[in-house]
């Protein structure tokens, strides 16, 4: 779990569980923190903590190394690093752009070109096929001017999962790129939610069904109804999506 703080991984992980999920490493920028969190929801599991920074883009190798020795080579990955910035788009200056936007695309991207190719090349698995989860956003179909900045991370890093997802297809390595709309987590704490929000027990759910089935696709959005919604809305003029999304 990149990311291994995260409540929607957690939910991601509790539902897996009853799958036969057993071993799990999370990798965070605090493991200590993320693994005695999860320990709480999940007291039976098998969690490994790993220190990882997102930013630090040779860390990946390393953390590689310390799966490997803990775990072997991963049936699934999960990608669940992300920051919202509260909405802020103007008010955020250069630096904040930079980091926000080296958080929620550089930094994951990087990781998952390096975890994509030990994926393609480690042994045989029984299920014959190996996937990595990202978690992109709707705001990246089409972001808001409230949330430009994170909107567009998530832009980036759909479209490269996606391509990734294209490139490890003949290598046994499945990309599922997952879509929330709002989801009650610590990321949108205090936020008014928006319509059609929903929790990361659902995400998880949704998450668990899709990756123990193989199918429906690898892009798939939470609540399903976004995704023909969304598919409408990135495409309707700008004065009228502006006059749609507002402030929100
Ligand atoms: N909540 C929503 O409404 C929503 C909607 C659509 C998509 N998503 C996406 O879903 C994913 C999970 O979000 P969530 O709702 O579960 O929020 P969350 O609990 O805040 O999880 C985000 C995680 O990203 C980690 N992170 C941030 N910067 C990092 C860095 N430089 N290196 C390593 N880890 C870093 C955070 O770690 P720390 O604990 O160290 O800060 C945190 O564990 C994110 O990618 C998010 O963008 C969320």
């Amino acid at each position: 779990m990149l990311g291994g703080g995260s409540d929607i991984a957690a939910a991601i992980v509790a539902a897996l569980e009853p799958h036969g999920l057993q071993r799990v490493v999370l990798a965070a920028r605090d493991p200590e923190a993320a693994v005695a969190s999860a320990r709480t929801m999940l007291p039976t599991l098998d969690l490994h903590g790993a220190q990882w920074d997102a930013l630090d883009v040779e860390g990946t190798d390393r953390l590689v190394g310390e799966c490997e020795r803990l775990v072997g080579v991963p049936d699934l990955v999960v990608c669940a690093v992300g920051a919202l910035g509260h909405h802020a788009g103007r008010s955020m200056s250069a630096t904040e752009v930079d980091l926000m936007v080296r958080t929620n695309f550089a930094g994951p991207a990087a990781a998952l070109a390096t975890i994509g190719e030990w994926l393609a090349h480690g042994p045989a698995t029984p299920s014959g096929v190996r996937t990595i989860v990202v978690l992109s956003s709707v705001a990246g179909v089409r972001p808001r001017r409230s949330n430009y900045v994170y909107g567009s991370g998530k832009a980036g890093l759909d479209a490269f999962a996606q391509g990734l997802g294209d490139a490890l297809v003949d290598d046994g390595v499945r990309v599922l790129v997952v879509r929330p709309g709002f989801v009650r987590s610590s990321m949108t704490e205090g936020l008014e939610p928006a319509p059609f929000s929903t929790v990361p027990e659902v995400v998880g759910d949704r998450v668990a069904r899709a990756v123990v089935s193989g199918r429906g696709g690898d892009v798939v959005a939470v609540p399903p109804l976004l995704g023909p919604m969304f598919a409408v809305l990135r495409s309707i003029p700008r004065r009228w999506w502006r006059r749609i999304a507002g402030d929100r």
